[in-house]
């Protein structure tokens, strides 16, 4: 059978034999016990790259953002995000569910910006509180679009103007980084804590960290136990990570030229709209018009490709490090004949 092409998502990355041997010969204790060397690493060199005092493991960027939200807010409180952001879509509205917080959307521009004049608007003293703004780079919902420094430091101006604090998901930060030719500890530093996953573009099976001040992130830990997502010999784990840090941060270079070539060959193609966001790092979204998403994203599953959409006639194709240049090479024919093939939708 010919090779299965996955476009759906950075997180379909399998650990490579390296990463495997890492995991295999870590050293590893009781992590909630606070044995865990592995873990402790990693928590001390993402905090360093991230250029913050401490660092939290936790199994999912989701967990991330949730316990970093019940780490700010009290029940009642509330958290601002943007209305495209990770944190109101797909994340199942945790932070209400369990921590009685609401979560009070202001408007992200097509490249997941916010205006700073909203956010301090938006912000409430009292009844209820607003306690955090939260900002996401690169922006998922928004074309993968890499956020500069600037445009972080404004935002985080006005928050920390009438005293509330910032909060970045960051669970593509190294693309950011990587795109925008900086390093991660600049692009955040107007930040008052930043999660990023492991799982992702970095291509480790598990894991993301919340990085912070430590009294932050010693509270933050209570929450990680609140929610079960202490976990004991998880060095394994953690080493897989470690080896991402080590040798899959440069390489993100490779997915976003092989997005931004993907991107070229769909933009000349019939039916399609590229997003306005343009293509700044590994994910590429397209918007279909004339012929039926749905239908789209099935033939071109039947010949291989796979790929994910946030709405119906908005696909989505993201660049990893389990798809070569080659890939995307055969990838693109497939996509054109089976636009190409489509029914006009009626
Ligand atoms: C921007 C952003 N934040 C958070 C998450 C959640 O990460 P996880 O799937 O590890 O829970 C994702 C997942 O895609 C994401 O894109």
């Amino acid at each position: 059978m010919a090779r299965v092409i996955d476009l759906r998502s950075d997180t379909v990355t399998r650990p490579s034999e390296g990463m495997r041997q890492a995991m295999a010969r870590a050293e590893v204790g009781d992590d909630l016990l606070g044995d865990d060397p592995t873990v402790k690493a990693l928590e001390e060199r993402s905090a360093e790259l991230i250029g913050k005092a401490a660092g939290l493991f936790v199994p999912s960027g989701t967990m991330g953002n949730l316990v970093t939200l019940l780490t700010y807010c009290g029940r009642g409180d509330e958290a601002i995000a943007g209305h495209e952001s990770h944190i109101l879509n797909h994340e199942g509205m945790g932070a209400a569910a369990l921590g009685g917080i609401s979560v009070r959307p202001v408007k992200n521009d097509a490249r997941g910006r916010i205006d700073p004049a909203e956010v301090a608007s938006t912000i409430r003293t009292a009844w209820p509180r607003t306690t955090v703004v939260c900002l996401e780079n690169t922006h998922n919902r928004c074309g993968g679009a890499a956020i500069p420094a600037r445009e972080i430091a404004d935002v985080a101006d006005a928050a920390h103007a009438a005293g509330v604090q910032v909060h970045l998901d960051g669970a593509r930060i190294f693309n950011a980084a990587v795109a925008l030719e900086t390093d991660a500890k600049t692009l955040v530093a107007s930040a008052d804590t930043v999660d990023f996953c492991f799982s992702k573009s970095l291509g480790a099976p598990v894991g993301s960290v919340i990085t912070g001040p430590v009294e932050f992130i010693e509270r933050a830990r209570a929450n990680r136990r609140l929610l079960g997502g202490a976990m004991r010999q998880s060095g394994i784990v953690a080493a897989g990570a470690l080896y991402a840090l080590e040798h899959n941060i440069d390489r993100l270079a490779d997915d976003h030229a092989n997005a931004q070539r993907l991107a070229a060959a769909i933009a000349e193609m019939p039916h399609v709209t590229m997003d306005p966001a343009g293509t700044d790092t590994n994910l590429v979204f397209f918007t279909l018009d004339g012929v039926d998403g749905t239908q789209f994203r099935e033939r071109l599953a039947g010949e291989g490709v796979l790929c994910t959409g946030t709405h119906e006639q908005r696909v989505r194709m993201v660049c990893h490090l389990d798809v070569s240049r080659e890939d995307i090479d055969a990838a693109i024919p497939l996509i054109a004949s089976v636009l190409q093939s489509l029914p006009a939708a009626s």
